[in-house]
């Protein structure tokens, strides 16, 4: 089957960036640039230099050394952000605008107290202009996840007719359901007459833990690239996890889709991000998360041992984790027990393991984790024999 490429588009500095207490200065800020292009991503969203004169020469200082990426700033409709982005760009190999506008009913009354004719004219009228400095425009239609397909439609169309080349349609609020949003990416590809000529992009909020799902379901629908952040950071509940993404079309690689990102680098790239922007991972996190490859219960354990595929989707290497980890506590089974007490060192004999697993259990039940000082505190007391 042919393979359609996905572009990654990281916003890990700036759609993440924008989570309390996250804030990056500017080395901070291109160490991670650094990496996110070792990573593979194709477009790295690095600002938005309207905001504040730090953050325009943050957007400024990774052009001048992130050269195998497309940089792209953000901007509103407005001609003042528009020249801000493109003086920051300046140095940029390959630049791109990134500029938009609400289009639901609700940020065109309550935000613009407008009418949707206006914003249209300021759509084309914002990408018209964002093109007098740079080739490659990308047009954002905020609250696309709940503007109405017909409106959203003609917008689309007139700002690709405008130039356009990726159209981004944001679930602003994570309000979509993924049957929702596939729909509505399928809508604009058969009632936008130019679609062609454009990407479509997908950018999922995480309000209701849907936007990996919605992402996925906007690529099958038809959108050419996802919008995400490293470890899913990013406004409220987050944006789109790209390490999620990633893994998800490399192993359903039967639909059809793959991306450049070398997926070994997503742990150190997590920690990276973790680190610096100082936001702990949880552990139950997807592909990243410390327990993603740690197994304990005894159930899990015992088949993991037999063949690590019967509870492993991934391998640890593929995405630069650690070793699959057997965690004992009160929930493991004998083959786990027996397992550890091998590795550090223990002649194990099968007859001693219903004795050895009854004063384990005593033990676990007093502890979250059993630890190797446990074991072998145990194996003292019971004498076991050392290998060599
Ligand atoms: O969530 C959103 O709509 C955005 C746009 C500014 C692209 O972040
Ligand atoms: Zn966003």
């Amino acid at each position: 089957m042919p393979q359609r490429k996905i572009d990654i588009f990281d916003t890990t500095l700036r759609d993440g960036e924008q989570v309390p207490g996250c804030k990056l200065n500017t080395k901070e800020k291109i160490e991670l640039a650094i990496a996110l292009e070792d990573l593979g991503v194709d477009i790295l969203e690095a600002g938005f230099p309207i905001s504040s004169p730090g953050d325009f020469n943050s957007v400024r200082e990774i052009s001048k050394v992130v050269k195998n990426v497309t940089i792209t700033a953000l901007s509103r409709a407005v001609q003042k952000d528009i020249e801000v982005a493109a003086d920051a760009l300046k140095y940029a190999v390959r630049p791109r605008i990134h500029t938009g506008i609400g289009t639901s009913d609700l940020h065109i009354k309550s935000k613009f107290n407008s009418n949707r004719e206006d914003i249209l004219q300021r759509a084309i009228q914002c990408v018209k202009w964002a093109r007098n400095f740079v080739d490659d425009v990308e047009f954002y239609a905020e609250d696309a996840g709940r503007t109405d397909n017909e409106y959203l439609a003609r917008v689309i169309e007139a700002v690709i007719g405008a130039g356009a080349s990726v159209v981004n349609i944001p679930d602003t609020t994570g309000y979509c359901l993924p049957h929702q949003y596939g729909d509505k990416i399928a809508y604009l590809k058969n009632n936008v007459s130019n679609i062609d000529k454009a990407t479509i992009s997908c950018h999922c909020h995480n309000d209701l833990g849907l936007a990996t799902a919605n992402s996925i379901a906007g690529v099958i629908a038809g959108a050419g690239q996802i919008e995400c952040t490293i470890n899913g950071l990013g406004e409220r509940a987050g944006n789109t996890s790209l390490e999620e993404c990633v893994m998800i079309l490399k192993q359903h690689h039967s639909l059809g889709f793959y991306t450049n990102i070398k997926t070994e680098k997503l742990n150190p790239m997590s920690r990276l991000v973790s680190d610096t922007m100082r936001m702990p991972v949880q552990p139950n996190k997807a592909i990243v998360g410390g327990n993603a490859f740690a197994h304990s219960s005894g159930i899990h354990q015992d088949g993991f041992l037999k063949d690590a595929l019967t509870y492993e989707i991934i391998n640890p290497r593929d995405v630069g984790a650690d070793d699959s980890k057997i965690v004992l506590t009160a929930r493991s089974g004998r083959s786990a027990l027996a397992h550890r007490f091998q590795k550090i060192g223990y002649q194990f004999n099968r007859n001693d393991v219903d004795a050895l697993y009854q004063q384990f259990l005593v033990v676990a039940d007093k502890k979250k984790e059993v630890q190797d000082e446990d074991l072998h505190q145990m194996a003292k007391e019971y004498q076991l024999t050392v290998v060599n």
